[in-house]
């Protein structure tokens, strides 16, 4: 089978946080199936910079309004997977791939470059797999633009909606002006959302199967508290519309074979492992121990992943005693409240503001705990690569985290692997920290949880499997 995957970041070219990641790993599984895999993805200026042997494919114009952009598709081959790079100065030579004002026009340029890329691969795909609100609207494109066109003919989309909180909102003249879709195409709902025009919301409509990243998100997202907005036309799509959990790259993240950290170890040698690791994460942070639990975060800094009611439980944990590391990046605001915890307790909080792989996989090993207390979280992968290390996760049990995580609540029967809470609120995260506390004082316990949590198979291979099924039946359909 063939399959395009169309995404706004990749491994190893880009990435910002887990999306890139699972493009990546379920583009090399699905390899690993014996499939055709092509990604499409923005030439950043990031990626540039990396100097990757790149090929020139093919150049065309995209009508953008009254402008026409220029295109140069690129193909390149990493990690065996084939990559198609859309580059076009204007839109991606800049310093971030998030957070301009034009970011709508600067995937609906991608999103319509994509469209029209799909002629130029060397297969013609028989999958087409768009992420996010980036490519969402792909289907919507090709449906309506190109349904003469024999290129096209066949084709079927997939959907995965990674973040439902971005819904790529844009103004109802976008359709026209930019896309070249029948204004009416609004008026009948197709793609308008409380009032706006939303790439995902297309996406969800015209895809022929729509999935996002766990059973239990998928559950969550058709109901009204928790479909942030999206439940109605989800609803509506119920019997095309599955959850399939992500796994981890086990090549990247292995502590027996982990380049990146001190020392490696495995199961049998865990507590020196971890022993060294922290010695080695501590020193890297320029911190003091007094004989606490080291817990670390990596993250995005957003309201999503819990900081609000992260930022006093760190604080309380700090008052004990503890160790508490950061690293991550995001909204200014709570950038700075983890820059004023660490002024107040210099010699035990460590925070590094900024994107760092290396320092990523130290606190992975180095922690005893790792802290993921979101919102909402459709999948997550750091907790999953925090069990593969030892490191027992604290999450809430929301969407991914819910399906990965089984908490030690007082006893310990052999299954559990991490700790959890339900509430959203500060007392919640309070009693998970506590029963972390608790299994930490009683070391032989909590090396037991950590072992298990070390055995959990969070491979690709179950889940490209499944995403394989789907792809099959969807051909199979009439
Ligand atoms: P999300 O995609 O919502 O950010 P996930 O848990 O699915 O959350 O994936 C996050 C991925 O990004 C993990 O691999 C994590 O280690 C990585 N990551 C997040 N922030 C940073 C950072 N500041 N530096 C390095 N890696 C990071
Ligand atoms: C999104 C979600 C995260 C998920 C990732 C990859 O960024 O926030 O939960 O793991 O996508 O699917």
């Amino acid at each position: 089978m063939n399959i395009a995957m169309i995404s706004s970041e990749a491994l190893p070219f880009s990435k910002s946080g887990g999306l890139a990641d699972v493009v990546y790993s379920l583009s090399k599984a699905l390899k690993g199936l014996r499939q055709n895999v092509a990604i499409i993805v923005p030439f950043y200026q990031a990626s540039l910079a990396k100097g990757i042997d790149a090929e020139k494919v093919a150049e065309f114009d995209v009508r953008m309004s009254w402008r026409d952009q220029r295109t140069t598709l690129y193909k390149a081959v990493a990690d065996g997977i084939l990559y198609y790079l859309v580059a076009n100065d204007y839109y991606f030579r800049r310093e971030r791939m998030y957070g301009y004002m034009d970011d709508g026009e600067r995937f609906a340029f991608f999103a319509l470059a994509a469209s029209e890329a799909l002629r130029h691969l060397e297969w013609k795909p028989d999958v087409v797999h768009v992420h996010d609100w980036q490519s969402a609207i792909v289907p919507t494109l090709v449906s309506e633009n190109y349904y003469n066109d024999d290129a096209y003919k066949g084709i079927r989309f997939v959907l995965t909606i990674h973040n439902p909180a971005f819904k790529g909102m844009l103004d109802r003249y976008f359709l026209t002006d930019f896309f070249n879709l029948p204004d009416h195409l609004f008026d009948i709902g197709k793609v308008r959302f409380e009032g706006m025009f939303s790439t995902l919301k297309s996406g969800i409509v015209y895809s022929d199967l729509i999935t996002t990243v766990s059973p239990t998100h998928r559950e969550e997202l058709l109901t009204r508290d928790g479909g942030q907005g999206l439940d109605g036309v989800l609803e509506y799509r119920r019997d095309d519309f599955v959850g399939i959990l992500n796994g981890i790259d086990y090549g990247e993240w292995n502590p027996e074979k982990d380049t990146r950290i001190a020392k490696t170890y495995g199961k049998e040698t865990l507590e020196e492992g971890k022993h060294l690791n922290q010695s080695d994460l501590l020193k890297a942070y320029g911190l003091h121990w007094y004989g606490g639990p080291v817990y670390g975060i990596v993250s995005r800094l957003t309201w999503q992943k819990g900081i609000d009611i992260l930022l006093p439980e760190a604080r309380s944990i700090l008052s004990k005693g503890g160790n508490f590391v950061l690293l991550g990046s995001g909204e200014y605001e709570l950038e700075q409240r983890f820059e004023e915890l660490r002024s107040q307790y210099p010699d035990t909080c460590g925070i590094y503001i900024g994107y760092n792989d290396a320092l990523a996989h130290k606190i992975y090993a180095g922690s005893d705990f790792f802290m993921m207390p979101s919102l909402f979280e459709p999948c997550g992968l750091s907790q999953m690569i925090s069990q593969r290390y030892g490191t027992l996760p604290i999450v809430r049990m929301t969407g991914g985290l819910a399906d990965t995580v089984h908490p030690y609540d007082g006893m310990i029967t052999g299954n559990e692997d991490g700790l959890a809470f339900r509430d959203y609120n500060v007392e919640g995260l309070d009693y998970a920290v506590y029963r972390a506390e608790e299994l930490y004082r009683n070391q032989e316990g909590y090396y037991k949880v950590a072992r298990a949590a070390m055995g959990r198979d969070h491979s690709w291979r179950t889940s490209a499997r499944g995403y394989l099924a789907e792809y099959k039946k969807l051909l199979a359909r009439k």
